[in-house]
């Protein structure tokens, strides 16, 4: 890395630079490179599988990026979903498959990155706002090295994700308000405590380990770029590190042209989405970055990993998806219910209810002619199905009881 630039102001910082946020309007920082430095030291990218992730060393902005990591964090399977595209026709349609990752979501390419830099710069105490995930993945990996991590959660967060992150041994604070409150107060507390936060979007490393992602299917696409990948979006974190690590590819040459990012939210917590429709529909011709507000709004959605108020990584994610050429989708909570057992019947993946909507929004873009059929089209299968079984149970229904007989079995069938 070679330093830091506010994403709202572009006031640059030096690389020596340890806060989180812009000294000069408070906005998110995005890490910047010198891209033929980095281009020098490329050939090596990603050709050691046995590191996984820090096999893409010369663009992770951490010191000592060669050492080995107690656990398999990235390198998930990309795998053409060819029944599932088929029910829609697409011809080329990819399930990037994050729910094999260690806490089971996309988090830990972000966790790692920031307990790497909380290494890096002495810091002995993580901690994290998170609507579930986050939290269960900082606690992992802290697990994995010793840490001690403290997690910020709405009380309402799914029983699985507070389960995961108790076993791992945070301490969990489960917040009488929601996701929005916990981030606020995550915030204070650790200014007051002194703990390195590693809360999506304020903390710029979150994204240095999402770009991952976008190495990893460019790898497994040999070198392809697909025509689009949707990315489910809460904060926009996920969605504004999947744009970097294509930029960061592009910029050291390896790829000459970008994918759509596409991005995907519930119609009840729809910021993102809602402040790309005002731009699109604006006169400008030119966009003023530095004076664009991201929407607010009261989320209320089932799919609690991506029920957030005010978007930590909003501008970003904006831009993103503008910058692509991506859509801004929309979906209800009943379209992505009925996603997760038609994802898992057709592909074998089990999302949960945040990461089906991907494709409940890809049935939207086919349903209305923004997706073609031959398009290379990636979802990004964000979280498992196991970390919130009560919408999976609501989605695909209760299992036939039955008598241990095998008149019953046969009146089973029949029925
Ligand atoms: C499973 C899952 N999908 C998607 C998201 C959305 O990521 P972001 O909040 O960065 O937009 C999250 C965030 O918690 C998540 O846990
Ligand atoms: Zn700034």
């Amino acid at each position: 890395m070679n330093g830091y630039r506010c994403f709202s102001c572009a006031a640059t910082q030096a690389a020596e630079f340890t806060g989180c946020q812009c000294p000069s309007c408070g906005g998110n920082l995005d890490i910047t490179y010198d891209y033929e430095a980095v281009a020098e030291n490329i050939e090596q990218l990603g050709t050691d599988r046995a590191r996984y992730l820090f096999s893409y060393a010369p663009f992770l902005p951490v010191t000592k990026p060669h050492s080995p990591f107690p656990l398999r964090i990235g390198a998930t399977p990309l795998y053409p979903a060819r029944r599932l595209g088929r029910s829609l026709g697409l011809r080329n349609l990819y399930l990037k498959d994050d729910t094999v990752n260690p806490s089971a979501s996309s988090k830990d390419r972000a966790s790692v990155i920031a307990v790497r830099r909380a290494l890096d710069i002495g810091a002995d105490i993580v901690s994290v706002a998170s609507t579930g995930n986050a939290g269960s993945s900082l606690a992992c990996v802290a697990a994995a090295v010793g840490m001690q991590a403290i997690v910020f959660v709405p009380e309402t967060a799914p029983a699985a994700k507070l389960a995961q992150a108790l076993s791992f041994g945070a301490t969990v604070l489960a917040i009488r308000g929601n996701y929005d409150d916990a981030f606020d107060l995550c915030r204070v507390a650790s200014d007051e405590f002194g703990w390195f936060n590693r809360s999506t979007g304020y903390n710029p490393f979150t994204r240095e380990g999402k770009k991952i992602c976008a190495y990893e299917i460019w790898q497994s696409l040999d070198g392809r770029v697909p025509d689009r990948i949707v990315v489910p979006t809460g904060d926009g974190n996920l969605l504004s590190g999947m744009w970097k690590g294509w930029c960061d590819l592009k910029g050291v040459g390896l790829i000459n042209r970008m994918p759509k990012i596409d991005c995907a939210q519930s119609e009840a917590s729809a910021a993102i989405s809602n402040t790309v429709r005002r731009i699109r529909d604006g006169e400008a011709s030119q966009i003023d970055w530095p004076a664009i507000a991201v929407d607010k709004v009261k989320a209320a959605t089932i799919a609690d990993s991506i029920a957030v108020d005010r978007p930590r990584d909003g501008l970003a994610a904006v831009r993103a998806v503008i910058e692509s050429g991506g859509e801004a989708v929309t979906v209800t909570d009943a379209d992505i219910l009925a996603a997760i057992p038609e994802m898992a019947r057709l592909s074998g993946v089990f999302p949960e209810p945040a990461a089906a909507a991907p494709w409940a929004a890809v049935k939207q873009m086919v349903g209305n002619n923004t997706i073609e059929t031959d398009e290379l089209v990636v979802c990004l299968v964000s979280g498992s199905g196991l970390k919130d079984i009560g919408s999976a149970q609501k989605a695909a229904g209760a299992p036939l009881v039955i008598d241990p007989s095998i008149k019953a079995v046969r009146d089973a069938l029949a029925a």
